[in-house]
């Protein structure tokens, strides 16, 4: 397995264009199910998440040319990615695939609105927390799905079609609202998402249905209204930027004690995140799809920061949060409200010299002078690039292993550190 080697105590100065995002491409490419026509996605990310989800569409007989440029050196253009599902072949999400990334078990709505059954693997617990599949299980069954829970599996159909349905979910849920939603473009008649999650890759999601034909009110609110149309047609479409790739460089150029523009990104799409650098000590410069964000000051101050759904400050952008509180004057209570176990990163964070004690679903950190490298290894995404903010600002050599974990959902990762003056390398477990 390939590790990450980090020499830190360099201020990272340059530019970092951002990548399609990866929460907004995955249920951007399982829309193409509800058609038989080409859906041509463009930014897309090259991460590991997406190869994953070509090959479950694939799997249920979609036909995917990946024609874009290759990711290389001096390009984040992205890639090109056209989906065609003609004929659903196979109706079983495997295990296999499900277990490795949550967002395979999107595929059910689509799958049972378009041809009245699916067999999709259960996600199973996850680093972060139970993840449980409630919200969905249950919106489908008011909509007229019958789903049993067999051998690890939901077994799903809709022998009478699936129905428009007022749907109140009792937690606000990106997966459910998004697998709902996209089961709904085909229901029979009206559909209502009660407390819907009003993430922006919701909003992404909702565009992209609409340029298909689907009839949907509400986007940016927590109602949605869907109107059931007889079929969804072909179309191209562009991935919004990552808002979290966003939010983990500009920590980067934060807790470096550097200056980094962003670009191909907004400032309005990370206005939590950017909120509380201010806060910490940063400065930042808005331009229209770019942003420059640096810390002047020597030292920066603790924040208090608690997560919450959108337009909340995001789980996914606490971990490396932390990171940065680490070194910051005095303390800060970070909360997290979204997932029961997403603090993995605190004992590694730890061997580095950071100061954090958890109470429940908090954790006080209080800052240090300073960290010092040490080997560290992260079990989940966030989590990871954490350990790579930490690293960069540590005194002497940091290795972080296991980073496939970082290949899920960060493309070049270390190609777009090393441009800002980074010295970090991967280790290759082969060579
Ligand atoms: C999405 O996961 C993201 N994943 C996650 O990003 C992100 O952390 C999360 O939303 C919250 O913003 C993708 O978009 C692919 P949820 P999702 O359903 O949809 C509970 C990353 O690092 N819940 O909004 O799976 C659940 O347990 C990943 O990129 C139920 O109780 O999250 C959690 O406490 C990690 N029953 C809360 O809702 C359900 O049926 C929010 O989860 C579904 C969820």
């Amino acid at each position: 397995m390939d590790s990450i080697a980090i020499r830190g105590g360099k201020p990272l100065h340059g530019k970092i264009e951002i990548s399609g995002a990866k929460n907004a491409a995955l249920p951007l490419m399982v829309a193409s199910l509800l058609t038989e026509e080409t859906l041509t996605l463009t930014n897309l990310p090259h991460v590991a998440d997406i190869s994953t989800l070509t090959n479950l569409l694939c799997h249920h007989g979609s036909l995917a040319v990946m024609n874009g440029q290759q990711s290389g050196a001096g390009s984040s253009s992205g890639r090109t990615l056209s989906l065609t599902a003609r004929d659903i072949t196979n109706t079983e999400a495997p295990y296999d695939i499900v277990r490795k990334m949550r967002a395979g078990a999107l595929v059910m709505g689509p799958l049972l609105a378009r041809v009245g059954k699916a067999r999709v693997s259960l996600p199973g617990g996850c680093a972060i927390g139970t993840r449980p599949m409630n919200l969905h299980i249950t919106g489908l069954e008011q909509m007229g799905a019958e789903i049993d829970i067999v051998g690890g599996y939901m077994e799903a159909t809709a022998p009478n079609g699936l129905f428009g349905a007022e749907i109140r979910f009792d937690t606000v849920s990106v997966g459910a609202t998004e697998n709902l939603l996209m089961a709904a473009c085909l229901a029979e008649g009206e559909t209502v998402l009660e407390n819907a999650a009003r993430e922006p890759e919701i909003s992404d999601l909702i565009k992209l249905l609409r340029q298909m034909g689907a009839d949907i009110d509400g986007e940016g609110t927590d109602r949605l209204l869907i109107r059931g149309v007889d079929r969804l047609y072909g179309t191209e479409y562009r991935v919004m930027p990552d808002r979290i790739e966003t939010g983990t460089y500009a920590i980067a150029a934060v807790i470096t004690g550097g200056e980094i523009e962003l670009l191909n990104t907004s400032a309005d799409l990370v206005r939590s995140v950017l909120d509380v650098l201010i806060e910490a000590g940063a400065d930042v410069t808005e331009s229209k799809n770019s942003f420059i964000i640096s810390r002047k000051s020597k030292r920066l101050n603790g924040v208090d920061i608690m997560t919450l759904p959108y337009p909340g400050y995001p789980t996914d952008m606490q971990a490396q949060m932390m990171a940065l509180m680490t070194i910051a004057d005095g303390a800060a209570m970070i909360t997290e409200t979204i997932f029961e176990n997403r603090f993995m990163h605190v004992p590694e964070l730890s061997r580095l010299g950071a100061n954090i004690t958890v109470h429940g679903h908090s954790a006080l950190v209080r800052g240090v002078d300073h960290l010092v490298g040490a080997p560290v290894m992260a079990t989940d995404l966030r989590a990871s690039v954490s350990l790579v903010l930490a690293g960069l600002a540590a005194e002497g050599e940091t290795v972080i292993n296991r980073v496939y974990h970082l290949d899920r959902g960060y493309e070049r990762l270390e190609e777009k550190l090393a441009a800002c003056g980074a010295d970090i390398e991967r280790i290759s477990s082969g060579g």
